[in-house]
């Protein structure tokens, strides 16, 4: 039988868990428990993320070592885990020998198949502190909307991505100076080489259309060489060969998808090679945000690839989760740390909302808290725990916890049947919310089975017919508990005990199957108190830390003065107040502007500053500088009578005209 090996991204250990990646760690922990319950043998994989510059920003902030912050953040995410249920059969971290040597394992496989490549580029670098700066180290204005103070990648503002060194005024992140550009050496990995291979291997791994198509699109503009190394320092694995240059945290991420298998079979007598050896009969699922696809559907499939290893057979990509209807953010204290939701609600209820609005989509998700605290509310508590919950006090006081006899020609059976084969078919299609909704409605259908029959008064008469419906109605609230296993484990685990088995599972939805008793003494789950749900929002709030704005330059360094001149050399200039009363565009000629100035008469003067002004018309009423007794030069549009005095940097940035206070009137001196 094939095993089945499941995985979920890292997670970075820079921060806490938080509600976004619980999206995608209770999705997979639902696939892998639903494989479980149908019998396979699975393994669930996951660790930390450990490597990269964020990683040791944060350590040197919090002034301790990369590797103690790691080992920290390990603690914290693998005690959330466990408390929101995650079955990972092993949590490891990528900072483990056995990353490394395996790291280095396929780089060698790389290097053998001829695909690495080097070349120079140059980058910036921080002369102070005396390292090549990042894209995340760097930041400036947006070449392409002029946003202030964003990264070298990308701008959070227009959405557009360029590389650290299109970035306007760039400036090092940390001390807020002025990077110099510097020649490097790197080392790259030519992707044009697998451009069929991934082609061919997506159309079966990748199921899901709109994830297809935006790969489609990266094969067709092309395949740019990914460069794999970056500069000491850097906290991650050294290059073996190549000192001084470390592997980019992206290259031996993913390799932490074996390393944490291997860790698995070295404790259960296997290898990791019959996992991912290239003859390994298993099925590998990696699921993912869809904001890593790149790197799980091009570099990574490739990298195995090359190095003689084992495809992965599926990536299932999930959307970002939004809270009421906003983007997170943690300087808001939207983004719920799973710390807080613990202090305040049962990890359970997050689960359930999960799975009801998780599909096989990539389609981006809300977490509405009312909608939530509502949803859970009608759904799980009032529809299928408290009939499970009534049916059993119900056995249990009125006819001693005997589970009564199954009529199992009664139409019920049949339906209770039918459900549980479309839930299983649903979870297997990865559609949760379908499974959720057929959950639901059987419930529904119990319900009402259960409310027309009335036992409560037809024991009375007939208590054998009333115990015969307690017991139909007994065999439907199993099935749906067997249904919501791999959703809500603890819940199931509560009901287990009531029906005196170990753990619910597919075989108690047969007919085949009757408990020896049941109790009802245990409390099942609670329904929502939305005050509690208000607590986790103002904690959270309450908790947030708004970011500190980087500091941008405030000067440059320059010592091309011109010669010095006396005083009265200075005196000589006639310096006034202008008002522009009229502004034009100058036709054939780009630069320039025409304008009519009034500085204590009307003059008419052309400025080379058009390309600093998108609507002209700004300048109206506006109070500029004019050298009012500069000799009049005669142009090709006309004559220019003074001048307009105007700002710029290096290469004409942040070209303006000079500005005076709107309370001077032109004409008046500026000495
Ligand atoms: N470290 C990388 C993954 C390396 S895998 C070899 C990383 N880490 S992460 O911490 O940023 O994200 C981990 C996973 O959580 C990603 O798949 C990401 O898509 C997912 N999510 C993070 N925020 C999320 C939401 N707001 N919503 C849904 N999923 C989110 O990427
Ligand atoms: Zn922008």
């Amino acid at each position: 039988m094939t095993r089945r090996l499941i995985t979920a991204a890292l997670p970075y250990a820079n921060g806490p868990i938080h509600i976004g990646h619980l999206v995608e760690y209770v999705q997979a922990d639902i696939q892998a428990r639903f494989m479980r319950s149908m019998g396979h043998e699975v393994l669930y994989v996951c660790a930390d993320d450990t490597h990269g510059t964020p990683i040791e920003i944060s350590a040197m902030k919090q002034g301790i070592t990369p590797d103690e912050l790691v080992a920290r953040t390990w603690e914290q995410h693998h005690a959330d885990f466990r408390a929101f249920g995650m079955s990972f059969d092993v949590y490891y971290t990528t900072n483990s020998p056995e990353n490394r040597a395996l790291a280095g394992h396929i780089y060698e496989a790389l290097k053998q198949r001829g695909v690495i490549t080097r070349r120079a580029t140059e980058q910036m670098y921080s002369e102070s502190l005396g390292r090549f700066l990042n894209d995340r180290m760097i930041k400036g204005t947006c070449p392409f909307c002029g946003a202030a103070d964003q990264y070298g990648d990308v701008c959070e503002s227009c959405g557009k991505t360029y590389k650290p060194t299109d970035l306007l005024n760039p400036y090092d992140a940390i001390t807020g100076e002025t990077p110099v550009l510097r020649t490097t050496e790197n080392i790259y990995v030519r992707l044009t080489d697998f451009v069929d291979l991934l082609r061919a291997w997506s159309a079966d791994a990748i199921p899901q259309d709109g994830v297809r198509n935006f790969i489609e699109t990266w094969f067709t503009t092309g395949l740019e060489d990914w460069c794999i190394s970056r500069d000491a320092p850097y906290f991650g694995f050294e290059i073996p060969g190549e000192p001084g240059k470390f592997f980019y945290v992206w290259l031996d991420a993913p390799v932490g998808y074996i390393a944490s298998t291997s860790r698995w079979c070295q404790d259960n007598g296997q290898t990791w090679e019959q996992w991912w050896g290239p003859d390994a009969d298993t099925h590998i699922t990696h699921v993912i945000g869809k904001d890593i696809v790149y790197f799980h559907t091009l570099f990574w499939p490739a990298m195995l690839h090359a190095a003689g290893l084992k495809m992965p057979d599926h990536i299932q990509v999930h959307g970002m989760l939004t809270l009421n209807n906003e983007k997170m953010s943690k300087s808001r204290g939207t983004l719920i740390k799973a710390r807080t939701w613990l202090d305040h609600l049962d990890p359970e209820y997050l689960r359930f909302y999960y799975a009801a609005k998780l599909g096989d989509d990539i389609t981006d998700f809300d977490l509405n808290l009312n909608d939530f605290h509502m949803k859970v509310n009608a759904e799980l508590i009032n529809n299928l725990v408290n009939l499970t919950n009534r049916v059993l006090k119900f056995l249990e006081s009125r006819f001693a916890g005997d589970p009564g006899p199954l009529d199992v020609d009664h139409p019920l059976v049949a339906t209770v049947q039918e459900s549980v084969a479309r839930i299983q078919a649903e979870y297997a299609a990865w559609n949760y919310r379908a499974a959720v909704r057929a959950i639901t409605e059987l419930g529904s259908v119990i319900n009402t089975f259960f409310q027309d029959q009335a036992p409560w008064a037809l024991i009375k008469d007939d208590p054998e017919a009333a115990h015969r419906v307690c017991a139909l109605a007994l065999h439907g609230a199993t099935a749906i508990m067997a249904a919501l296993a791999p959703i809500t484990p603890e819940l199931v685990a509560r009901f287990s005990q009531c029906v005196g088995v170990e753990r619910i599972g597919w075989q108690h939805a047969g007919t085949a199957w009757r408990p020896a008793s049941v109790h009802a003494q245990l409390r099942l789950l609670d329904r929502i108190d939305p005050q509690h749900v208000q607590n986790i929002l103002e904690q959270s709030m309450s908790e947030a830390t708004p970011t500190p704005p980087a500091t941008p330059p405030h000067a440059i360094e320059a010592d091309d003065f011109k010669p010095e001149v006396t005083y009265d050399d200075f005196a000589k200039l006639d310096l006034r107040v202008g008002v522009v009363e009229e502004v034009e565009r100058v036709p054939k000629a780009d630069k320039l502007l025409r304008l009519t100035v009034h500085c204590g008469k009307r003059i008419n003067i052309f400025a080379g500053v058009a390309k600093a002004y998108e609507d002209p018309a700004v300048l109206l009423g506006k109070r500029v500088l004019v050298l009012a007794n500069l000799q009049p030069r005669k142009m090709r549009f006309g004559l220019s009578e003074g001048m307009l005095l105007a700002v710029a940097g290096p290469n004409d940035e942040g070209l303006e005209l000079v500005n005076l206070p709107p309370t001077a009137l032109g004409g008046w001196s500026v000495s």
